[in-house]
């Protein structure tokens, strides 16, 4: 078996070592134009010239759950996609989103700006019942998110693309159900994939439809967002303010009007990072899966988009 590597950015060289050693049989090296075919590819946004260069690939190995990168690329539609799943990824999306909404609900920031300048005041307690958190996407992230939110006892609504049934959680689904999601919520939480249907989602015309005082949380993708609309609700005084972790153009850029504005968080992509060696063990467990001809958790649908 032969495994080739190929990362945007990252050094595969700790990859390629996990790999190696779980399989010591394989040949498992970083890619290099012109090098032998391989069976299996583990990637982070890889050039075209990888795909094209690789007819003979069975799996490509997604080091990250969002696929939208790798199906930009055109790839033969023989080729297995993998996305990430889970691999640690929940449990620091559950932290961020929780820290995020609680810090906004409790008015954190407001107690830090009073106490740096050493003022010792009380804010007015807030209704939890008015605070309706809604989750976009009930996916593997979307889902961790949403149950970890009703810990707080916070009301959680979720839409998604097909309906469903979780306990305690108001779900809605399709067009119809947009609408009565974003009117049922006040802190909006972004965990949908980035396809041609969900870009741009996040405008003027759907988060003014969340109720007076709206949040919104955006940990999906950058491109979910049109970043203007959301300055004009913020600045209007619809929307209450926001925590970005992602953007349509990362690293943000200097001078980017997010980094200044007084009602918005940037943190740099860093809501649920890829963990090396969760990451690893997954792959291996799945790539011995298939070498016993099992089906396989991850599999991205290439017409659905993720
Ligand atoms: P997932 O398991 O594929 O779940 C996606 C969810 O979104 C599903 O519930 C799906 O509905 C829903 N969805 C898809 N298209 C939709 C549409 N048009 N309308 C309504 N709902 C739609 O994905 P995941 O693992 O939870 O990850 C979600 C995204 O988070 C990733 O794609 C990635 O972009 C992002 N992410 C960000 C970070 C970060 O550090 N910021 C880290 C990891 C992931 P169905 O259930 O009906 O299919
Ligand atoms: C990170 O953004 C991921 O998609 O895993």
């Amino acid at each position: 078996m032969n495994i080739t590597i190929c990362f945007d950015k990252l050094d595969p060289a700790p990859w390629v070592q996990g790999l190696q050693h779980a399989f010591p049989q394989a040949i498992v090296t970083a890619w290099v134009p012109g090098a032998p075919q391989a069976d299996h590819a583990i990637v982070w946004a890889p050039p075209q010239k990888f795909i094209d260069e690789q007819p003979g690939l069975q799996t490509l190995f997604n080091i990250g759950a969002g696929v939208d990168a790798l199906l930009q690329l055109k790839l033969p539609t023989h080729l297995k996609v993998v996305r990430l799943d889970d691999a640690g990824m929940s449990v620091q999306m559950a932290e961020y989103v929780c820290h995020a909404v609680i810090r906004h609900f409790r008015e954190f920031d407001g107690y830090d700006s009073d106490t740096q300048s050493g003022k010792w005041s009380y804010r007015k307690p807030r209704s939890r019942a008015a605070f309706a958190v809604g989750v976009m996407g009930l996916g593997v992230l979307g889902e961790r998110v949403a149950k970890a939110l009703q810990v707080f006892e916070f009301p959680v609504n979720g839409f998604s693309r097909s309906p469903k049934d979780l306990p305690g959680i108001r779900c809605f689904s399709g067009a119809q159900g947009l609408s009565e999601f974003l009117a049922a919520t006040r802190v909006l939480v972004n965990l949908m994939p980035l396809t041609p249907e969900t870009e741009n989602i996040l405008n003027h015309a759907t988060l003014s439809q969340l109720q007076k005082g709206g949040y919104l949380i955006n940990v999906a993708r950058g491109k979910h967002l049109v970043e203007e609309d959301l300055i004009t609700l913020i600045d209007g005084g619809h929307l209450a303010g926001a925590t970005l972790d992602v953007f349509r153009t990362e690293p943000l850029p200097a001078g980017h009007p997010f980094w200044q504005h007084p009602q918005i968080t940037v943190t740099p992509h860093t809501s649920a990072r890829t963990l090396r060696e969760e990451s690893i063990a997954q792959i291996v467990g799945k790539i011995q899966a298939l070498q016993r001809g099992e089906a396989i958790n991850g599999v991205v649908d290439h017409q659905r988009g993720y």
